[in-house]
This record gives C-alpha cells, structure tokens and sequence, in this order.
C-alpha cells in the first residue's frame, strides 16, 4: 500500500503542478486595465507604465498594438492584450497573406519580451452600424490564429470583445438568449472557434449603464455590488443574485448554454464606473466609482474563487475600465470620466488592483455623493472655458443652422446681441440648439467645446433658452 501511494503520488505530481501551480489561476483572477489613449494630455508610455505598475494591476489591454507602449511594456512581467482595428476585420477575413503580414508586423517585433497573451479582433463589432463586418469577424479571427499558429505562437489566444447588446434578452438571467438572427452566422462560430482554441468570451459589462436605464427598479447597491442589499431570485432555475454584475453575467452563461456551449470561460473585458458626468447623468461620481471598482477587484481576487450562481468558483479573469480619464472620447460626459486616474497621472481615489488593500486600509474619505438622485430643475449649455475659438466659430456656425430662429436674438440689434463676443454668441447658440433637440437625441457636447450648467447665464433681458428636467 505505502509503495502504492508513493507511486500514485509521484506520478500525480506534474498533472498536481499543471492544475494548482500558482501561474494559471491565480494571474487569471488577477484584475488588469484597459489602457485607452484617447486623451490629447495624456501622460508618456514610459509613464504610464510605471502608473499601471503602481495600480497592481497584471494584465493591461490597449486598443491597438502601439509599439511604443509595446516595446515599454517589455520585461515588466504584465501580460498584454492587443487589438485588430475594426476597419482592417473585412479585408483580413478574405486574405490570409495580410493576416500574416499583421502577426508578422504587429506581433512578432515584440514577443516574446513582450508577454502578449491576446489578440483582441475588432472592439464590440456587433454594436456597429456597419454589419458587413458582423459576418468577417469569425473568418478574421480564424485567419489570425492560423498565423499564430504558424509562428508557432499558440500561446496566445484569439478573442473578440462584445457589448452586452449581444444578448436579446438579459431578465431574468435564466432566459439570457443572443439576438436570433445572429445566433447561427455568428455567435456560434465563434463560441466553437473560442472553444475549441481554448480562448474566452470576451463582453464589456457595465453595471453602470443597466442601471441608468432603470434606476427606479434596480437599487443602486446592487448595481454597486454593496454586500448588504436585498437580492433577487430567478423564478425560473430558483438561483439567488447578490449583486447586478453576476446577474448580467449569468444572463450571458445561460446564453451561451442555450445554443449548446456551457463551458464556454468569460473574460470581462471591460467593467467600470464613471467618477463624473453630465448635469442630466446619475450616479456618476467618485464615490460610486470607487465603492463600484473595489467591490468589482474584491469579487475578482476573492479566495476561494466566487464565480458566478451559475457558475460557482469559476474564474472570472477581467480588465477595469480605463487608466485615465480620456478627454477625446465623444459623446455624454461619462464617457470622459472611467479613470482610475487623472491625465497628471494622479489618483481620482485610492485603489489597489491586486485586491491586497483593505477597504478599511484606504486612507482618505470619499466625497460625498450629490447627484445619486435625477437633477430636478433648468440646466444651460455653455462655451467651455478656453475653448479654441477657431472650432467655437464653426460650432456656433452648426448651431445656428439648425432648427428654427435658433439665433435670432443673437443678430445685430437683438436681445442677446450684446456683449457681442464669440463665446457669448456660441453660449447662446448651444443653449439655443440643446433646447430644440436634446428631445430627439441632441446633445451638449460640440466636439468638447460645449458643457453643461445649473447656473443660468441669462444677463439683463437677454433670456437664455433651458432644458427643464
Ligand atoms: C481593403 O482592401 C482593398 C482592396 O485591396 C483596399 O482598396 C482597401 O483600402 C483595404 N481597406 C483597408 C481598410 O485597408
Ligand atoms: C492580400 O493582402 C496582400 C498584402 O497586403 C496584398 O498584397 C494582396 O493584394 C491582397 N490580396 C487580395 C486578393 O486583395
Ligand atoms: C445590414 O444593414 C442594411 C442597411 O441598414 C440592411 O438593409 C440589411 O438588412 C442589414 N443586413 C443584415 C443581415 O442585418
Ligand atoms: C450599505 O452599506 C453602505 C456602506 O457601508 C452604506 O453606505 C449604505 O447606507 C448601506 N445600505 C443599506 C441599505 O444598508
Ligand atoms: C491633477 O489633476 C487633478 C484634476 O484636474 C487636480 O485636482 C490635481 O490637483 C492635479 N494634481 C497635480 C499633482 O497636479
Ligand atoms: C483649433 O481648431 C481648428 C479647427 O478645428 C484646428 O485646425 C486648430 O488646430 C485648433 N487649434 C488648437 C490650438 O488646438
Ligand atoms: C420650422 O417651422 C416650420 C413652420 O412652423 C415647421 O413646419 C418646421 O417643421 C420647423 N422646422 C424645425 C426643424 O423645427
């Protein structure tokens, strides 16, 4: 018996090592960040690497293969995940000899030193208007992999990262189910290609956004993923949610389970909340952001693994959205504020990646939140401050053509003629367009030269127009 044991043993130890070696799982579960570059005052890659150093986090995900920051991320012991462009999906898809020379050009230069681990092909293709390339992404990724496997470089995984629009239904989790019409052409192919390839589903998933959507019914904690809200039962398979994020994620497990791929891994390719916003936004401030994020790393790092109710103890590798606050991104002003940190590089709340930090360890208090409820009362829209006035003059310009009389008190002789500046005219002006068409979709924004007010710029008899939420 003891010859037996010490026989089994010893022939269990590499298959022991393969499965528990603290490589895998453990940097599995460690959270990365999602390194977005869409800022003009953005701090060096050399810079940033140190900063994403300094954050613990494991894993970093850009959205390109920008050699600069590739060659700056060498020897650093971070794993890497690199993007395909949308627009070159459609041409790789039909063209191996390309797909080559992209591996070849983008890939190669930098690996081994570089601890490349994914190729990500395209970002949320399937929330784009353009749907030609809905039906090249799997051909694409395919392609790529070929080459990868070529190289001999099949140590990195092949993925593509969608939205949770990808899902038809979400509610309750137990009906998750993709959109019909792309179930067969798409999702299935690539569930079997990430399968099969031993790669992941990659999805974005934002708490956040779910619950702006219906922050009535969905209580904030729970979007927040605080332990002590009440949860929510799935009357179909009976499993008890804690928190919004394992019910979204769940809704994508019962999905992929649907159209026959169970054990498909998810990969949480970017998750985040805003520190800040527009006016007419909720919920977006530090505090949340910073009870959202160290909640999510808490739930990633937790030991034993948590997983999901569905999937209990399964590892959830993941990428918090983004590094820095990204001033060149457009649309409402959320977009600009998923930072961990500020362009100068310096910390919007304490935050510790590696979820080493007790929530009782962090130092500085958080702010108090002010806009968790809807803004009630007139909001203005305005010229920013030091907005560059050559695209002022062409802003303004926009405005005025559209609708009806949307500047007439800004000609000579009307009411808000005086005083007769650009930044008051185009104040008007923005003021003037956003309370026309923020009904039908208009916005507040004009290339980053417009921002909101709760402070009414009116002066004399000059009335500026409102928005009234
Ligand atoms: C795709 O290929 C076509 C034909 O070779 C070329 O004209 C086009 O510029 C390519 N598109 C991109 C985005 O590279
Ligand atoms: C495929 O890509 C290669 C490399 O870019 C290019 O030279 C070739 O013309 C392409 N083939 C077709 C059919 O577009
Ligand atoms: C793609 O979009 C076009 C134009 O919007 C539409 O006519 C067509 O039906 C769409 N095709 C699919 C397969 O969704
Ligand atoms: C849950 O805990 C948070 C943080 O400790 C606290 O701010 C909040 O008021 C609590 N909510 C409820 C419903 O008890
Ligand atoms: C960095 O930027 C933030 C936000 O603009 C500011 O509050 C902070 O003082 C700045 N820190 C340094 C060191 O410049
Ligand atoms: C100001 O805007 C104009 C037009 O958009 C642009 O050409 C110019 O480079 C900008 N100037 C600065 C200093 O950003
Ligand atoms: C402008 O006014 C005319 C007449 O009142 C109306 O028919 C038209 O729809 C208006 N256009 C816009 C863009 O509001």
């Amino acid at each position: 018996m003891p010859q037996t044991h010490k026989m089994s043993s010893i022939l269990l130890l590499p298959l022991f090592y393969l499965l528990f070696s603290p490589s895998s799982a453990e940097i599995a579960a460690k959270p990365g960040v999602n390194y977005g570059q869409l800022g003009n005052n953005l701090p060096s890659s050399h810079q940033s690497i140190k900063l994403i150093k300094s954050l613990k986090a494991a894993r970093v995900k850009i959205y390109d293969t920008n050699p600069t920051i590739l060659n700056a991320l060498q020897n650093t012991g971070i794993q890497v995940s690199v993007m395909v462009r949308n627009e070159i999906i459609t041409n790789i898809s039909s063209n191996q000899t390309l797909a080559n020379e992209w591996v070849h050009s983008n890939i190669l230069p930098f690996y081994p030193k570089t601890i490349i681990r994914y190729i990500l092909v395209g970002n949320e293709i399937l929330s784009q208007q353009d749907n030609v390339t809905w039906f090249n992404l799997v051909p694409a990724m395919r392609r790529i992999r070929q080459s990868l496997v070529l190289h001999k470089l099949k140590k990195i995984k092949v993925g593509t990262p969608l939205a949770m629009d990808c899902l038809e239904v979400s509610f309750p989790p137990s009906s998750g189910k993709f959109w019909s019409s792309l179930t067969d052409s798409v999702i299935k192919p690539l569930l079997q290609f990430v399968t099969k390839t031993k790669s992941f589903f990659f999805v974005d998933v934002y708490t956040y956004f779910a619950w702006v959507a219906d922050p009535v019914n969905i209580k904030l904690g729970y979007a927040l993923l605080q332990p002590n809200v009440s949860g929510y039962i799935d009357p179909v398979s009976g499993l008890k949610y804690g928190d919004l994020l394992d019910q979204m994620l769940d809704a994508l497990y019962f999905a992929m389970k649907r159209v026959g791929y169970p054990d498909t891994r998810l990969f949480i390719a970017e998750t985040g909340w805003p520190n800040d916003g527009d006016v007419d936004q909720i919920g977006a401030n530090i505090y949340n952001a910073a009870v959202y994020n160290r909640n999510a790393i808490k739930k990633f790092t937790e030991k034993p693994l948590r997983g999901t109710p569905l999937k209990p103890g399964v590892v959830l590798p993941s990428f918090i959205f983004a590094l820095y606050n990204e001033n060149q991104k457009t649309g409402p002003g959320t977009e600009r504020h998923f930072g961990l940190l500020y362009p100068n590089g310096t910390n919007i709340y304490e935050i510790d990646l590696s979820g080493k930090t007790l929530e009782s360890e962090f130092k500085k208090a958080l702010p108090v939140p002010t806009n968790n409820e809807p803004y009630k009362g007139k909001i203005w829209c305005v010229a920013e401050r030091g907005a560059n006035t050559t695209a002022l003059g062409g802003a303004l310009s926009y405005a005025c053509g559209q609708g009806n009389g949307t500047c007439d008190p800004i000609q000579p002789g009307g009411k808000c003629f005086k005083p007769d500046s650009l930044k008051w005219h185009a104040s008007y002006a923005f003021s003037s367009y956003w309370a026309q068409f923020r009904k039908s979709g208009g916005t507040c924004y004009f290339n980053g030269l417009a921002v909101q007010t709760t402070k009414n710029p009116s002066f004399g008899s000059c009335k500026f127009p409102s928005v009234t939420l």
